[in-house]
């Protein structure tokens, strides 16, 4: 069966190493993909967000099978595009429709979503420019620091955590009647601060039944002992250490089950990954966000500990058959660090050459932001390629992508020493 990757990073990289893997897969295509993504499968170019030429795609290559990386073409429903054109209807497409994908499309959505079902959450209120008198009220009733969330999708800039009072409502202002984020911002949410460690679940769902995937920790600021400006990730581990067997049991009961439920008692159709962002607050789990996609970095390490074959799963997702569906997880830990280029998440330069990946033995190196030209590796963005490997422990895994690394170079390249620093 020839297969879709939609997207360009390392997850997309990480998904395309995956399902090459597969007997099941016979073409592998990716649009529009990178580097990384040229070694082993088909790039198009075909970027995310157009939809009619997806299909063309999608018809001419004869594909039974889409894998959507990122959320903003899911938000704006390219699933129900594909399978609503003729002769799609029965092609298997890894994501949710619209209407489901409005559980990381909109805060409010989501926040409505886990109260109805009781699913355990930060209090909130959200506001508009009409009630914005309402929400500064609602600031001098909350205790410091509050919590401001842009409603729609922001590319993850969209949260706002604020100590001053006042600060906060000039933040809100810049939100709610200047655009701060665009439409993104016509609506805010307002929640109350949750101080806890933050981990990253996962489930596959069919709509029916869920399996559970590898979780994972992400490392989002740029600098060692998490300080500085939040980045895209900088590596991640998985599993994370202090995830013990009571905690996921909560996880499933208080969360997991409740969200699938929930999506069938809402009668939401939902075929895809979901992507819970945890926290974790005197041994009980809070929802932060839904994300209705795998995360990046983190599929750079959930990915590589699936054993069984993906495309095995992908297929029980589309007949409907995932309770029957064994996935094998390795027990082998994961660990990935990601090499960026020197600035980022600031301003920063492209187009160095990357010297060095060829002598990588013991590291899976998944690209992100790099490009072929002339026949040489070049940077093409922040994040620039994530290595990752597998050992008997996070500390053996990390030793060995830092050694990898020892062997890579490009002009500036930064990453941080301290992944895995607080398990
Ligand atoms: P989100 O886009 O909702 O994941 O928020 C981005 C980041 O803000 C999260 O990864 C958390 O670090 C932080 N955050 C979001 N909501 C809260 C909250 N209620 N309490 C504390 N931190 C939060
Ligand atoms: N690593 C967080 C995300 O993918 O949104």
């Amino acid at each position: 069966m020839n297969v879709l990757i939609l997207g360009s990073g390392g997850r997309e990289h990480a998904f395309a190493y995956k399902i090459k893997q597969s007997s099941l897969c016979k073409n592998l295509y990716v649009a529009p993909g990178n580097s990384g993504t040229g070694e082993i499968a088909s790039n198009l170019e075909i970027n995310v967000n157009q939809f009619e030429q997806i299909v063309e795609a999608i018809k001419n290559l004869n594909i039974s099978l889409v894998v959507v990386g990122p959320e903003v073409p899911l938000v704006n429903g390219l699933t129900d595009f594909i399978k609503g054109s003729s002769d799609l209807k029965d092609i298997i497409v890894i994501g949710p429709n619209k209407h489901a994908a409005q559980l990381e499309g909109s805060k409010d959505f989501a926040k409505d979503f886990l109260n109805r079902h009781n699913i355990p959450t930060a209090s909130h209120k959200t506001f508009t420019n009409e009630n914005i008198k309402d929400a500064f009220s609602y600031i001098d009733e909350m205790k410091s620091p509050y919590v401001l969330k842009a409603d729609g999708l922001a590319a993850g800039k969209g949260v706002l955590i604020i100590k001053d009072p006042n600060e906060a409502k000039k933040e809100l202002e810049e939100m709610l009647i200047n655009s701060k984020f665009g439409d993104a911002s016509k609506s805010v949410v307002i929640e109350e601060f949750l101080d806890g460690i933050e981990v990253s679940c996962f489930v596959i769902t069919d709509g029916k039944n869920y399996k559970l995937l590898p979780s994972a920790k992400d490392y989002k600021r740029i600098g060692e002992g998490d300080t500085g400006l939040n980045t895209g990730g900088m590596g991640a581990v998985s599993p994370p250490t202090f995830l013990t067997k009571e905690f996921m049991e909560k996880v499933e009961n208080q969360v997991i089950k409740p969200t699938v439920e929930g999506l069938k008692k809402d009668n939401i159709n939902y075929q895809g990954f979901i992507f819970f962002g945890l926290i974790k607050v005197n041994e009980e789990p809070y929802v932060i966000e839904y994300n209705v996609r795998m995360g990046d970095p983190e599929s750079e390490v959930v990915l590589p500990r699936i054993k069984s074959d993906i495309m095995e799963m992908f297929f029980s997702v589309g007949k409907g058959t995932l309770k029957d569906h064994k996935i094998i997880i390795d027990n082998n830990k994961a660990a990935t660090v990601f090499l960026v280029s020197g600035g980022y998440p600031e301003k920063y330069e492209k187009n160095k050459e990357i010297f060095g990946l060829d002598l990588v033995q013991d590291s899976m190196v998944f690209h992100a932001g790099a490009k072929y030209e002339d026949g040489k590796l070049k940077t093409n963005g922040g994040r620039v390629v994530a290595v990752t490997s597998k050992a008997n422990t996070i500390e053996e895994a990390l030793e060995m992508s830092y050694d990898s690394i020892k062997k890579i170079s490009f002009e500036k390249m930064n990453y941080r020493k301290d992944i895995g620093f607080d398990l």
